[in-house]
């Protein structure tokens, strides 16, 4: 559990393992000055190690997610002073290092505007999912600057060329639903329901082997810019690497999910994860999916006229 306090920041750990983390400069639209860098920095680190956290979310206070870089206190007060800009770009790597290889899914909610470098923050998180209501903008070129700091970089890795030449060069706002559209948030819905969808997002993300899960988030990223060949070999290293974590836990994902899909029958690993993937700790009485198949067998035979008959997903939803 995080005790610090931030000037910042604040930093809400739920008991359930999800910790937000949010930008507290509402009355600035939480633009990033250089104390919000640093303190970043800091939180992102305390919660890599933190046992209470499993899933990092990122939002704003108030009507912004972040209105990019303090124009003030991080470029021009800045500028005057070399040593606290370079302290202040060295923390603001949190943005885009630190969250790129982050041990811990993290997930952007963008909330309201997201403007110039705050793309850096909301392309870095692992998942982003906005309000339809939030507005975006390269605001960039319309004060005097290019998306610097990687966000132009960033910017063409994930949209379209078109799209990325088109909102950098004219800076124009668009709002969640469009983010959505171009791949730039994984999806977008009602700010009302915002923090309900995140939330639901990560305890699908919490149920997964916390191993398995990070291997795969580095092997997506990591790979965007291998060929062939170094592919191949960091995925084989990437699979010894979690079952190397895992055996430090005294679990093997890899075996136990088999034996519990082909031996005992337990779940189906299109619908869910296996049982116990996330502690470590499968249950020992697991429950048995052909009973489910026969149950709603059953149930079909005795009412052919209700429609068809559900699937054996356990009910889950596809
Ligand atoms: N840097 C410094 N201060 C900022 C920033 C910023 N990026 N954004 C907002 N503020 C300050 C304003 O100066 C104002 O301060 P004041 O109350 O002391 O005058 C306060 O936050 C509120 O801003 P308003 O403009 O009054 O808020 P409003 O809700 O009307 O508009 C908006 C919000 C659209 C985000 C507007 O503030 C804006 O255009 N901000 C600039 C965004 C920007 O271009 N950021 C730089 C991106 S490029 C980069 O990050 C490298």
């Amino acid at each position: 559990m995080l005790t610090k306090k931030y000037t910042c920041v604040k930093v809400d750990q739920r008991k359930d393992g999800i910790t937000f983390v949010i930008f507290n400069r509402p009355e600035k639209r939480n633009a990033m000055s250089p104390t919000f860098h640093i303190e970043m920095m800091d939180v992102l680190n305390e919660l890599e190690i933190d046992p209470d956290t499993k899933v990092v979310v990122l939002t704003g206070a108030g009507t912004a997610y972040s209105a990019g870089q303090d124009l003030k206190e991080y470029f021009r007060e800045g500028d005057k002073n070399p040593s606290v800009r370079a302290a202040a770009s060295a923390a603001s790597r949190w943005r885009s290092d630190k969250l790129w290889l982050y041990s811990k899914p993290t997930i952007a909610m963008v909330n309201g505007y997201c403007i110039g470098g705050a793309f850096t923050h909301c392309i870095c998180s692992d998942f982003a999912v906005a309000a339809n209501e939030a507005i975006f903008s390269l605001s960039e070129v319309n004060w005097g600057i290019l998306p610097g700091g990687m966000v132009s970089k960033m910017v063409s890795d994930t949209l379209s060329a078109r799209n990325a030449m088109f909102y950098a060069c004219t800076g124009r706002t668009f709002n969640g639903k469009k983010a959505a559209e171009i791949g730039l948030v994984n999806y977008a819905v009602p700010l009302k329901s915002l923090k309900k969808e995140v939330v639901k997002l990560a305890r699908e993300l919490m149920e997964k082997n916390p191993n398995v899960l990070r291997g795969t988030k580095h092997a997506i990223r990591a790979t965007q810019n291998m060929d062939w060949m170094a592919a191949g070999d960091y995925l084989a290293a990437k699979g010894a690497e979690i079952k190397q974590r895992d055996a430090a836990r005294n679990h093997d994902a890899y075996s136990e999910g088999i034996r519990q899909f082909i031996d005992e029958k337990a779940y189906k690993p299109v619908f869910s994860p296996y049982h116990g993937a996330a502690s470590g700790k499968p249950p020992a009485k697991l429950p048995s999916t052909r009973k489910k198949k026969a149950a709603a067998a059953s149930a079909v035979t005795r009412s052919t006229s209700s429609g068809p008959a559900r699937s054996s997903s356990g009910g889950k939803k596809v």
